[in-house]
């Protein structure tokens, strides 16, 4: 397989990398079981933190068990398509028997309709703004198959345009919010896992209708703290190699942190963002904890 930076091609013009786009309709048609769990997020939002989370609330806490395999093969990613070695994610899935834990960043719109018609749970992790723009930065500089990110300044306009792979984050956030009531969606923020990850994962145990003790709960969050995460080879993406992932440029597990973007953007450059992100907001009040 080739390697390298993928362009992006629009899909009902939300730009996804070619290799996503060139199969797309054997996404779109995926059928998943109804016990299948799917969790949604922009990129960069806490995704592996809650795959990792419910991997563990799955299976009572065990990190021995949640030690098999790395989190994209225990947890595959419904759209992707990498080059070699990567198995595409419908592959993964194939080999795999319900009920399955699927990532996916897809926006609403574009999650394959039988996810919704079968009912499946959906947890959806928002993040505020400018930390994931901040995090998607790093991240594309190290993922070597996504467009190059360029200059900051202008990575900060092609975000608020967006034109980043997997489009708008506005339209991301704003999507599955509207959605999460008639779709028994939960609907869970970075910020407030970063706040009370207890209070997080026992919302998401709830959810799952599990029962975990109080002590299995204090496992969990020592287990998928950013510390053990990070140092975790099974969590922290040291199994993608590097012509994918150079991890070299910027860590998978990069920081962490809540309100980073203040290490980043300029007061200018935050009066700015600010500015276009209450014109783009303004019609649905999600209640972002931090967003400045
Ligand atoms: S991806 O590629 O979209 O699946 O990335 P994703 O996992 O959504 O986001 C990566 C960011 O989440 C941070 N992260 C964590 N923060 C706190 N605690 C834990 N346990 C944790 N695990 C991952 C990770 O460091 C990335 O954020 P930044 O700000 O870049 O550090």
């Amino acid at each position: 397989g080739s390697l390298g930076r993928f362009p992006l091609i629009p899909v009902r013009g939300v730009p996804l990398m070619s290799l996503i786009a060139n199969n797309w309709d054997s996404i779109w048609d995926f059928r998943p079981d109804p016990s299948d769990l799917l969790i949604a997020t922009y990129p960069k939002a806490g995704t592996t933190w809650t795959q990792e989370i419910v991997d563990l609330l799955i299976h009572n806490g065990d990190a021995e068990i949640c030690k098999r395999a790395p989190t994209p093969v225990r947890s595959p990613f419904l759209e992707i398509f990498s080059p070699p070695p990567i198995p595409s994610g419908l592959d993964l899935l194939k080999t795999m028997d319900p009920p399955r834990v699927i990532k996916t960043h897809l926006p609403f719109q574009l999650v394959p309709p039988a996810f919704w018609e079968n009912k499946c749970k959906a947890i959806y992790v928002a993040r505020n703004a400018k930390d994931n723009l901040v995090s998607y930065y790093f991240f594309d500089r190290m993922n070597l198959t996504q467009p190059e990110p360029g200059p900051w300044e202008g990575y900060i306009h092609k975000f608020m345009q967006g034109q980043l792979s997997w489009g708008p984050w506005y339209d991301h956030v704003k999507g599955y919010w509207v959605e999460r009531e008639k779709r028994n969606i939960l609907y869970i923020f970075y910020e407030d896992m970063k706040e009370n990850p207890r209070r997080e994962i026992e919302r998401i145990m709830r959810y799952l209708d599990l029962s975990v003790s109080d002590e299995v709960i204090s496992r969990i969050v020592e287990l998928t703290s950013f510390k053990n995460m990070k140092e975790n080879p099974m969590a922290n993406y040291s199994c993608i190699p590097a012509p994918v992932f150079d991890q070299s440029i910027s860590s998978f597990m990069r920081k962490g942190e809540v309100g980073d973007w203040r290490n980043h953007f300029t007061p200018e450059q935050s009066k700015m963002f600010d500015e276009d992100y209450e014109r783009q907001m303004k019609e649905v009040n999600i209640p972002f904890r931090t967003l400045i």
